[in-house]
């Protein structure tokens, strides 16, 4: 069968994340990378194909002109994968869909949640479309494994879910000279800051692998760095629909921190955590104190059959493994004619989810705080 052809819409020479996507999307040689509109710059186009081995000729100016060309080509593109800044993901989207094409997008699903809602309306009205989101954590074998562990009842009623997404890369004004960071703390283009740029990615694990829906929160999203027109660190309290309580925190100001994306669930029989910064490992303990922890690739864990895994255990995979897990799970549901809700590939459900957070988290933060006095009358 031949591999399945994707174009792309970002990604182009100096980004970070198109890059990745390409190299996940082909490690399973079902993919293929065949078109793009890689680039804000069209002069760049050329430098484009170049540097991703592509047709020139395929190398497009605009996102609109290589969705109508590939369109009409007998091996045209039969997917697009959106890797551009947020605001674009949204018109992107909608483009691609309704020209017929299946639609990979990295997160956040759009730039406000309003879109996110007219997105996931388009989306009903194409039942045989396939929309998946980049949301890469949920791609980790232990992150699937802590998620089968949860949903399983092995840990129990799921009680309290901690989870941190720490960055230090934005301590400082790093938007004056850095592009990634310009966009990100650009209200137009990237639309919320810290929450929607990785909260939103510690939102989605905590529901993912937990396998419960949070019901409320209580939000103190802030600016720190001066002169940033968005937020840069963001503290939530949440509370899951089965009772369970929660922490959610996220900061692109954390001095010192790389990509501590960490969770910890507890349960009334068992917890588990899960660091990003080590993935192969998943640490559970059990209500009699017993400690055990588990290896990605190991026989004995319980989504071993699923070939979530390359290599044999103890041979280190992570991040792009993880994508290429998502990118195999899409391929495979389109191959078969299946929804991506008969996958683990997030969908616009959880895009719109993530949105929301986002949203709340933002407008009703700092509401309800109470003076603490310490003592003085
Ligand atoms: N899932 C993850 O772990 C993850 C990690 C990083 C970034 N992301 C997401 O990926 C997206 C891109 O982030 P990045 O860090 O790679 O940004 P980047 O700035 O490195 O790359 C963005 C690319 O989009 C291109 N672009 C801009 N406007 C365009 C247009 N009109 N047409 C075509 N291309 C255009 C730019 O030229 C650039 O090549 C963001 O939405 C971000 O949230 C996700």
């Amino acid at each position: 069968m031949g591999r399945l052809r994707m174009a792309m819409v970002g990604g182009g020479p100096g980004a970070f994340i198109g890059p990745v996507h390409r190299r996940a999307a082909e490690l399973d040689a079902a993919i293929e990378l065949v078109a793009g509109a890689f680039t804000s710059d069209p002069k760049r186009a050329p430098d484009a194909a170049a540097f991703y081995g592509v047709d020139p000729a395929r190398s497009y100016a605009a996102f609109q002109d290589m969705l109508d060309a590939e369109k009409k080509r007998p091996d045209g593109a039969e997917f697009v994968c959106i890797v551009t800044p947020n605001h674009l993901h949204w018109p992107v989207a909608k483009a691609a869909l309704e020209a017929g094409f299946d639609v990979m997008s990295d997160k956040p699903a759009t730039a406000t949640a309003e879109e996110a809602h007219a997105l996931q309306r388009l989306l009903a009205g194409m039942p045989k479309r396939l929309y998946g989101l980049t949301y890469t954590y949920t791609g980790y074998p232990l992150v699937r494994e802590a998620r089968t562990l949860c949903i399983s009842g092995a840990l129990g009623v799921i009680r309290k879910v901690v989870v941190e997404y720490s960055q230090g890369w934005l301590s400082t004004r790093a938007e004056l000279e850095n592009k990634q960071a310009a966009w990100r703390t650009d209200p137009a283009r990237a639309g919320a800051g810290c929450t929607g740029d990785i909260g939103v990615h510690a939102f989605n694990l905590a529901e993912f692998v937990a396998g419960e829906r949070v019901s409320s929160l209580c939000a103190d999203v802030s600016t720190v760095v001066d002169g940033r027109a968005l937020d840069d660190d963001c503290n939530v309290l949440i509370r899951f629909a089965n009772g369970a309580r929660g922490v959610l925190h996220a900061s692109q100001i954390a001095l010192g921190e790389r990509n501590n994306l960490n969770l910890r669930i507890y349960g009334d029989e068992g917890a588990l955590a899960w660091r990003q910064e080590t993935p192969n490992e998943l640490a559970l303990t059990w209500a009699d104190g017993r400690g055990e922890t588990r290896h990605a690739g190991a026989g004995h864990l319980k989504t071993s059959g699923e070939g979530y895994t390359r290599l044999p255990t103890g041979h280190p995979e992570g991040y792009f493994e993880a994508f290429a897990n998502l990118y195999r799970d899409f391929a495979c549901a389109r191959r078969e004619g299946r929804t991506i809700e008969t996958t683990l590939v997030p969908g616009i459900a959880e895009g719109v989810r993530g949105m929301e957070f986002v949203e709340l988290a933002v407008t009703q933060s700092r509401k309800g705080w109470v003076e603490f006095r310490g003592g003085k009358q």
